[in-house]
């Protein structure tokens, strides 16, 4: 079996990161989210990926390279446009070739994995599967109609009026028709080709395509709170451990991750949190459920359930919670006396400022 990971799209749910960075490249507890997708392939066993990628291939190659440091051999494929997810498994014919395959979107997490139902798929071999979950609003999702032995019996791209609770999560498995299907379906009304509407054209004329449901925790990393969460999902499952240098005068309570060269001086670091390789925290409290990038600074700052990204610096900031703060971005607090809030904002970025 191969897998494909989706990495192109335009992401302006995440704005305004994703003009510096890919959504996909966004980090929880760390990683970046493709990092944990590959690690969830590289479990089922899988060693060839291919990865469709946007024109945003340069900043992804250079974290990922060529795989070999996660035990993958990773193939880029270039999206010129995004046109959709069966538009991505067109364009990565010749790497798939007439080899079963996993299609995994590049910004979903399921950290528990899919391992089981991979296995089910290699023994069961139907013409395709997917894995479901039932959610509170299925609207924002796809969604299947399965009968009571597994079999999908109908599936809709983001239904107004969903018939079923059941939300297509970001793993398909598939068998080599889906080519056929995918050469006779066209454009959605969004304009594109929609890999539901492949699924749905499968279920049309007989194949089997089953679904399965993943009970685990899931999450489309689609916009800033999502990321939050997820972050603090991964973050409950982190073991401490320390490599980089606390002084004697600050205080780990809980499960805390201290990077090599990272430095901790008269702080308090509630877990689950992490502390990034390179950064400095002096005078601060930092979580619980915060993730420090690489090279931060923070100084006489208190900030929980946040992520802070690489080089970014929090300074004299005294209660920072909910924040996803930019890459070397810098936040501090206005200069004693000054009774204005001084602001350099860029695009799509929101700030909320206590009153
Ligand atoms: O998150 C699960 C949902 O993902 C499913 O329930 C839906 O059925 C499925 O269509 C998809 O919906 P989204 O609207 O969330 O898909 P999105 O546009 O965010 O794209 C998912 C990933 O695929 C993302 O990493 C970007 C990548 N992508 C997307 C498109 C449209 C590509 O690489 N190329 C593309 O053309």
């Amino acid at each position: 079996m191969k897998a494909l990971v989706l990495s192109g799209g335009s992401g302006t749910r995440m704005r305004p990161f994703t003009y510096s960075m890919p959504k996909q490249l966004m980090p929880i507890a760390n990683r970046p989210v493709l990092e944990h997708v590959l690690e969830n392939i590289r479990e089922l066993g899988v060693s060839e990926v291919g990865v469709v990628v946007g024109d945003r291939e340069p900043e992804i190659a250079a974290v990922l390279g060529d795989g070999s440091r996660l035990g993958l051999e990773l193939t880029y494929i270039r999206q010129e446009q995004p046109l959709g997810l069966a538009h991505c498994v067109k364009i990565a014919r010749d790497f798939l070739g007439e080899d079963d395959f996993v299609m995994y979107l590049g910004d979903n997490m399921l950290p528990t994995g899919v391992r089981e139902i991979a296995e089910e798929f290699a023994a069961r071999r139907p013409t395709a599967q997917v894995v479901v979950q039932r959610v509170a609003d299925p609207r924002a999702f796809g969604v299947a109609e399965v009968a009571p032995d597994g079999r999908v019996t109908r599936l809709v791209e983001k239904p107004e009026r969903p018939n079923s609770d059941l939300a297509l999560t970001g793993v398909y498995f598939f068998t080599a028709a889906v080519h056929q299907a995918i050469d006779r379906i066209t454009p959605s009304a969004r304009g594109e080709l929609e890999i539901t509407d492949a699924l749905q054209w499968l279920v049309s004329y007989g194949a089997t395509v089953l679904a399965r449901e993943y009970t685990g925790y899931w999450k489309d990393t689609g916009r800033v709170e999502d990321v939050l969460d997820c972050n603090r999902e991964l973050l409950a499952r982190v073991e401490g451990a320390v490599a980089g240098l606390v002084d004697a005068d600050s205080d780990l309570t809980g499960a805390v991750v201290v990077e090599p060269g990272a430095r901790v001086v008269r702080s308090r670091i509630v877990g689950p949190a992490i502390v990034g390789a390179g950064s400095r925290v002096v005078d601060s409290r930092v979580g619980p459920y915060t993730s420090i990038g690489r090279d931060c600074r923070l100084l006489d700052t208190a900030v929980e359930d946040s992520i802070v990204l690489d080089g970014a610096s929090v300074s004299r900031v005294p209660a920072l919670r909910g924040s996803l703060i930019g890459r070397s971005a810098a936040v501090t607090s206005a200069d004693a006396g000054s009774a204005h809030n001084r602001l350099v904002v860029g695009d799509h970025t929101q700030v909320e400022v206590a009153a």
